[in-house]
């Protein structure tokens, strides 16, 4: 059996399901009104929360607008508390050709999407093409929609307790350890039910049920009849979810990385890692073919580059290696570099240079070069794209959508063992990360008021969907791609041949076009369609970008721009 990951970045410990890096955020005490060394930031606080949606002019030539919505779609009262959706768009420049606005959702479960336009909102604004908006929103509880759900009083809280953890691995023999993650996740599980999980608490209403009827609700408010919408990761599960709900109101809908919602609902979280080993191990693959000029781990065969690796693995178990003058200072522990990989894995082409520099320092002993990589072994996906915006926190929103949306689980010693042996086994890097999933779900005691619980599918929706899916995705793999396919009447299907969660983690053209064409006509990939990237980790560029028309070096450049932020489900 296989699991998929979803991707949370933090510390060096949680897990989950993104396309965005890190949201790390000063303090909440300074949340919405905090100036920037460029952009001055913009002030989501004196936007007055409206039940229509009145755009301002922000971040230049952007839109901004927070709209009012019930807090609880199953409330006869409709005077009732509601919650303010923070918007923000890139509109469409090409208002001759006007074709309506494109929502988007980073995943997560609670990634925001404002945070996600405002890293790629113009590349994607490139790739869908200019007679789009682009919108992202904070779904429900994240990020500047209010009220949020954080369940520890600042980022400094949230960062010692993250740091606690320490560098042991989540390892079901040792049931000391076991204990002690279990413990953990019932600390954060408690502390979120006291402070959120109330009649009228955030946390009972941010299922993906509601989240789906928001976006319904906005594409309304915007004078639309059917929803267009671009989904990475957990925003794959929220584009199932608004399929079978709304299968009349789908305009354009792309699933980009799928998870079967029937698993996630199921607060399973073991189909997420069936290809995960497979992208480790096409590090040492590429890393041969690139030769070794290109790597410097080259050996004469993958098989031994692959032994080389886990050779400083098994060196660094027995003796963890000191960084004591990077800041902050670093242990390299096996698990500091299962970590690397782990994350790394989600962005092969941008990150398995860095690993092999890792290694190669630490073969050497050279503390120059592990000192200035220190940050990029912590978390490898680390981008320079980083915009720090201030409204975006950590938050706790992974457990109150995915475990509230999740069938009801109590923990039970065997049946755990048994899943954990089933996860190590497909994954043995990537399950003692991922098996945190389930603990958190166990431990987590809020439930939502609203639930859906029909059928994930729809025998005829009013457009056909769009499914796009990398070969070999870490976190989300083909099957459950090829699965939610079936459960989708006329749902097309491309297939991307790389390595990395979801198709932006390789820049395609060919994607980008097939992508352009689905927004623009509705056409969709014929049946079989492979699009081939037009990079590879170590080698490089494959195509030959001189030969590039203009327009396709325009798609290349929004392509590597996009490509920063995949989105880290589940880390
Ligand atoms: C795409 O993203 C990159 C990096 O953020 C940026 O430099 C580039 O100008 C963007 N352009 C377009 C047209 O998408
Ligand atoms: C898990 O714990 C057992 C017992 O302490 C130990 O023998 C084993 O090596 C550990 N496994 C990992 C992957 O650390
Ligand atoms: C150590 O790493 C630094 C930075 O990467 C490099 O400039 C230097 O040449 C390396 N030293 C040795 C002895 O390899
Ligand atoms: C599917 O829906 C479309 C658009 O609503 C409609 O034209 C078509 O007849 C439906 N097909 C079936 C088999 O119900």
């Amino acid at each position: 059996m296989a699991k998929i990951a979803i991707i949370t970045v933090a510390a060096a410990v949680s897990v989950g399901l993104h396309l965005v890096n890190d949201l790390y955020a000063p303090e909440p005490e300074v949340l919405y009104h905090t100036a920037h060394a460029s952009a001055p930031e913009f002030d989501w606080h004196s936007l007055e929360p409206s039940t229509e949606i009145k755009w301002t002019s922000c971040y230049n030539d952007q839109k901004c607008a927070r709209l009012l919505l019930p807090l609880d779609y199953l409330s006869e009262d409709l005077s009732g508390p509601t919650t303010a959706i923070a918007l923000r768009m890139i509109p469409a420049r090409d208002r001759t050709n006007y074709r309506g606005t494109v929502l988007i959702n980073p995943g997560g479960p609670g990634g925001s999407g404002t945070d996600l336009l405002a890293r790629a909102g113009k590349n994607i604004s490139t790739i869908v093409g200019d007679s789009f908006d682009v919108l992202g929103f904070d779904p429900r509880g994240v990020g500047a929609s209010i009220p949020t759900l954080n369940c520890f009083s600042s980022k400094g809280q949230r960062d010692i307790w993250l740091t606690q953890e320490g560098h042991q691995f989540l390892n079901t023999s040792d049931e000391a350890l076991l204990g002690l993650y279990r413990a953990r996740q019932r600390v954060v599980g408690d502390r979120c039910a006291e402070s959120d999980g109330g009649e009228e608490g955030i946390a009972r209403f941010m299922s993906t049920a509601s989240v789906a009827t928001d976006m319904l609700k906005i594409t309304e408010k915007l004078g639309q009849e059917k929803l267009h919408y671009w989904g990475f990761s957990y925003g794959t599960i929220l584009g199932q979810y608004f399929t079978a709900m709304y299968p009349d109101k789908v305009g354009r809908v792309i699933i980009d990385g799928v998870y079967d919602a029937y698993n996630y609902r199921g607060a399973l979280w073991n189909s997420n890692l069936l290809d995960n080993e497979a992208v480790i191990n096409s590090l040492f693959t590429y890393c041969h073919e690139a030769g070794p000029l290109k790597c410097a781990l080259y050996e004469s065969s993958p098989g031994k580059i692959r032994e080389r690796y886990y050779r400083v693995l098994d060196r660094v178990e027995r003796d963890p290696i000191p960084v004591p003058h990077a800041e902050p200072p670093l242990l390299i522990t096996r698990k500091a570099l299962v970590n690397q990989i782990f994350r790394a894995a989600y962005k092969p082409i941008n990150t398995y240079g860095t690993v092999v520099d890792t290694i190669r320092a630490i073969e050497t002993a050279n503390q120059t070069a592990l000192t200035a990589l220190a940050p990029k072994i912590v978390d490898p996906t680390e981008c320079a794209c980083r915009t720090e915006l201030p409204q975006i926190v950590e938050n706790d929103a992974f457990s109150a959508i995915a475990c509230g949306d999740g069938e009801e689980r109590t923990y039970d010693p065997e049946a755990y063992k048994a899943y954990y042996a089933d996860l190590t086994s497909d994954a043995p890097n990537a399950g003692p990360f991922w098996a945190v999933h389930f603990l958190q779900c166990t431990e987590w005691s809020v439930r939502p008021k609203w639930r859906y619980t029909g059928p994930l599918a729809a025998a005829n929706t009013s457009h056909p969907i769009l499914i796009l899916q990398p070969k070999f995705d870490p976190v989300c793999p083909l099957r459950d791609a090829l699965a939610v396919r079936e459960r989708y009447g006329g749902a097309g299907l491309l297939v991307q041949n790389s390595y990395g969660h979801c198709s932006m983690s390789a820049p395609s053209v060919c994607t980008a076009k097939h992508v352009r064409a689905y927004m623009e006509d509705g056409r969709l990939p014929e049946e079989g369609t492979v699009c081939e990237p037009d990079e590879l980790p170590f080698v490089g560029q494959v195509s030959d970008a001189r030969a590039m028309s203009g327009e396709d070096a325009t798609l290349s450049e929004a392509l590597r721009g996009l490509s920063e932020v995949v989105p880290m489900f589940g880390a």
